[in-house]
């Protein structure tokens, strides 16, 4: 009988084609398949010397070439193309075979598509996959949802490809369901913060300091020697660095500002709206992207007001990078403490148990937000798993301490040049909102029951009330 696949792989655009080309490097055979025959053969043909590829050009083809229980990976567009596939394949598998979606699903179609394969006997596996063309080929994070039993026989193929931190695999069982695909999700959501506070360094430190892009670029390169050492800030300075060949100008200065998106960071925002958690610069960031994108809204108040944007000068000005750099690393804490509370919330609405400290650890490496940093948050939430915010946490209770008055003249100068930062003054509300003794929540809640009998709770006494604002004595009663 002839050698059987040990996974397979449909849809071979590059993410599809790049997973199966590192699952193959590392000695796994792997059936291949995709819609239009070509790319089939285009890859055997480019890289079939890089390891054991069974090529398949139909469905059952594909489905005879492989092992028992039978591993499918489905790499294709998120929505009605994935389900066209799950479609095409379920028939024609058994009881115990797993189907992976490796794609940037909605987990609430991943938690619908399990169910539903579920009843048939078959094992779904929505899995986030972070790290683009070149992460999928050398070593992605990977997060897998689904049953405990699929990642028996898929974890050790999954963790043989992930990226590795300290001889770690950046791969874990997250919890069932749709649980990997939330937690991608949310490291979307936490990806578009990290990029739009970054973005708005840049704009400071130009903006307030008057330097090049080339300049700002060095700043980059010398903050990613420290504690924001990470892929985004390095990717920074080297586009920042980057010259555009056909006028010489900067790079940054050639491209339309006009942020785009597919999708994830947005619903990360209308996912914790609904769970009640206040990803705020999660949201700035998705909010910024739309701002960037409304050209005829811009161009039709660009004429508005504001105030001049001279340079700073003398102590201020040799401050203000150091400055910057403090408020960056207060900011990314915020950003990432919300995205954590989202995945605790996540977790507890449906039922997953996730270790808080396991996700950091395996966006260590491979991913898009792959950081030193997150060494420390793995480590603050190993120490304490229920750790209500990672802002109480010892380090980082210790960096927006010492980042304090840098935070607060960053986002004050940022106000009184008229520079937008809508991620680094959310940030610092947030954080001044939950360290608050009082907050103005009690008045709105006195508004809501004098127009709506809405009724409120006292500091004093157990129960609801409702005042009478109508009469003249106000008279106070148990709602
Ligand atoms: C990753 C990325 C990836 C995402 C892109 C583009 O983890 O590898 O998050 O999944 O699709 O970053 O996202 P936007 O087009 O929404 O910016």
């Amino acid at each position: 009988m002839s050698k059987k696949a040990s996974i397979g792989v449909t849809g071979l655009a590059v993410m599809g084609r790049n997973l199966a080309r590192n699952l193959a490097r590392h000695g796994h055979t792997v059936a291949l398949h995709n819609r239009s025959e070509q790319r089939t053969r285009d890859l055997v043909e480019q890289f079939g010397d890089e390891g054991d590829f069974i090529p398949a050009y139909s469905a059952q083809e594909f489905v005879d070439a492989l092992e028992r229980p039978r591993q499918i990976v489905i790499m294709v567009k998120a929505g009605a193309p994935t389900d066209a596939v799950i479609d095409e394949f379920a028939p024609l598998l058994e009881k115990g075979d797993v189907i992976v979606d490796a794609g940037n699903a909605h987990f609430a179609d991943t938690r619908r598509r399990e169910a539903a394969l579920r009843e048939r006997g078959l094992h779904f596996v929505g899995t986030g996959v972070s790290g683009g063309e070149e992460g999928a080929l050398h070593g992605p994070s990977i997060m897998p949802g689904g049953s405990k039993e699929s990642y028996e026989s898929l974890g050790p193929l999954f963790e043989d490809i992930s990226a590795k931190v300290d001889g770690e695999p950046c791969c874990t069982h997250i919890g069932p369901d749709g649980a990997g695909h939330f937690v991608k999700m949310v490291h979307n959501g936490i990806e578009y913060a990290d990029m739009q506070l970054i973005a708005e360094s840049f704009d400071l430190l130009r903006g307030a300091l008057g330097h090049s892009p080339a300049q700002i670029a060095d700043v980059f390169r010398t903050w990613n020697t420290g504690r924001l050492d990470s892929y985004l800030i390095e990717i920074t300075a080297e586009v920042l660095a980057h010259t555009d060949a056909a006028t010489g100008k900067p790079f940054v200065d050639i491209v339309t500002d006009q942020a785009e998106q597919k999708g994830t960071g947005r619903w990360t925002v209308q996912t914790a709206l609904d769970l009640g958690v206040p990803v705020s610069g999660i949201a700035e960031a998705v909010f910024a992207r739309s701002l960037s994108g409304s050209a005829d809204l811009r161009a039709a108040s660009r004429g508005l007001p504001g105030p001049s944007r001279a340079p700073l000068t003398g102590a201020a000005a040799e401050s203000f990078a150091d400055d910057v750099e403090r408020a960056l690393y207060a900011s990314k804490i915020v950003a990432y403490a919300q995205g954590f509370n989202q995945i605790q919330a996540g977790g507890a609405e449906f039922g997953w148990d996730i270790d808080l400290g396991a996700v950091a650890k395996i966006w260590r490496g491979g991913c898009i937000i792959r950081a030193k940093f997150l060494d420390d948050v793995s480590a603050a939430f190993a120490a304490e798993p229920g750790l209500p915010t990672l802002l109480t946490s010892g380090d980082f209770r210790k960096a927006v301490e010492d980042a304090q008055d840098s935070w607060r003249s960053v986002v004050a100068t940022a106000v009184r040049l008229g520079i937008p930062a809508p991620g680094f003054s959310t940030a610092l509300a947030y954080y001044d909102g939950l360290r608050a003794e009082r907050l103005p929540a009690a008045l709105v809640q006195g508004q809501r029951d004098f127009f709506g009998a809405h009724t409120y709770r006292r500091v004093d006494r157990e129960g609801s009330f409702h005042t009478a604002w109508a009469t003249s004595d106000r008279p106070e009663s148990p709602a």
